[in-house]
This record gives C-alpha cells, sequence and structure tokens, in this order.
C-alpha cells in the first residue's frame, strides 16, 4: 500500500573510524621513518605480515599520540562504552589512561602479504604511507580479473554479521589512500592481500593502544567503576 512506510533498522555494532591525516602529520611520520631506516629495530620477530622489513617507529615525546590520536581514542572508547571487547590482551582491566605501545612501518614489495591477524592492545590503527598501485589496475591482473572476488592489494577486514557468517569490509588501494589513517578494535581480524606489477615499495605504519594500569586512572574490572571514570575522564 502507498500509505505504508518502510525503513532499514541496522543492528547495531561497533564502527570503525577512518581519518586523512593532515600534511603536519604526514611529514611528522614520514620523519618518523626516515629516523627508523637509521635506526633499523627490526619488528618482524612480533609481526604477523610476511614482509622482509618491518621497523619500530619512535613516536619522540609522544607527540603523533598526544596531538593526533589521543583525543579521537577516547571520543571512540566513549561512544563504545558498553563494548567489553576493549580491554588489553589477556585481562579484564579498564583505566581511563592509555597509551600507545607498539609503533611500526612496514615496507611491503610485491608479492608480499600480510595473513589473517590481529593485534595486541585495545585499538590499533593503521596509516598508508605510499600506495604504489592502482586498485583498478591489481583488479584487472591475469589472476583476478575473471574471478568471483578480485582482490589484488586489497586491504580487508573480517568480522562476523548477524547471522554469524564472515563478512569482508574491504578498502582498496590507490595513491590517493595515502595519508589515510583506520582506527579499529585491536582484536578485528585483517588481512593485506599481495600487490604485483610494481618494483616500487607500499609503505604502511600501524600501531597499539592499550590501557595504561600505571596510569593515573584507577585500574578496574567493575563494569559500573569503569562507566564512571570515563564519563568524568570526558568531563
Ligand atoms: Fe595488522
Amino acid at each position: 500500500m502507498d500509505d505504508d512506510k518502510w525503513y532499514y533498522v541496522m543492528p547495531p555494532n561497533i564502527n570503525i573510524m577512518k581519518c586523512e591525516l593532515g600534511d603536519t602529520a604526514v611529514e611528522y611520520l614520514w620523519d618518523c621513518i626516515n629516523d627508523a631506516r637509521e635506526n633499523k629495530i627490526n619488528a618482524n620477530k612480533n609481526l604477523a605480515g610476511n614482509i622482509e622489513e618491518s621497523l619500530y617507529l619512535k613516536d619522540n615525546n609522544n607527540y603523533f599520540w598526544d596531538n593526533h590520536l589521543k583525543n579521537v581514542c577516547h571520543q571512540y572508547l566513549k561512544e563504545n562504552l558498553y563494548c567489553t571487547s576493549f580491554r588489553n590482551n589477556f585481562t579484564n582491566t579498564f583505566s581511563e589512561e592509555m597509551i600507545m605501545r607498539e609503533f611500526w612501518v612496514n615496507f611491503s614489495k610485491q608479492t608480499e602479504f600480510n595473513p589473517v591477524h590481529n593485534h595486541g592492545g585495545v585499538m590499533s590503527f593503521v596509516i598508508w604511507m605510499q600506495i604504489p598501485t592502482r586498485s583498478k589496475e591489481q583488479h584487472d591482473l591475469p589472476i583476478s580479473k575473471n574471478t568471483t572476488n578480485p582482490s589484488s592489494s586489497d586491504f580487508q577486514f573480517l568480522y562476523t554479521d548477524i547471522l554469524g557468517a564472515i563478512s569482508p569490509m574491504t578498502f582498496e588501494m590507490d595513491p590517493e589512500t595515502n595519508g589515510t589513517l583506520v582506527l579499529f578494535p585491536s582484536t578485528l581480524s585483517h588481512q593485506v592481500y599481495p600487490f604485483f606489477n610494481s618494483d616500487d615499495y607500499r609503505v604502511s605504519i600501524s600501531g597499539n593502544i592499550y590501557f595504561d594500569p600505571n596510569g593515573s586512572g584507577q585500574v578496574t574490572t567493575d563494569m559500573d567503576t569503569r562507566i564512571d571514570q570515563l564519563q568524568n575522564s570526558m568531563l
């Protein structure tokens, strides 16, 4: 009937966040990468990526955390207040203080890939710094184009939908993606498919953010206290 009104009702889920970083942040991150190239603190042994070189970064004086991440991470936490998935791995503690612990850069060459994995921490991020390929060209490669699921060069989250089916959320990679940050719960599974036919490096940064058990906030396992603390920290 014409007077029927139909609506889509989306069941609640946890958002991920996306940011197009400004020039100030991007320039700072390239400085961090260049410092890492000199200091060469290898991170591969602690990472899932089948990538020849990953190096730890140093966030000097917590500049990136303090100026570009901290506030939005608190906001993200607040908007997912009842999400008990936000916890340091293997603990049930909560603190309103958060810290960035791991911070690293991946230099990927063609054919290298990052199998399905998740991260330590409460929330994690990826920043695409240098994408050497175009997704349309990658999806048109002979190995991809005649398939039901062209995936070359894609970044992909995997999650279970309301029917329990594993569903992909895909980010296609293009040079225009440079400078984009995506913030997500650390336990959210994701993978990176290889790219081909380019000798350039693909450069991405990642980091893990934890509740700081040594921070000024009270560490608690009690949900009511946890919510009170979080609301007070937002005032
Ligand atoms: Fe990852």
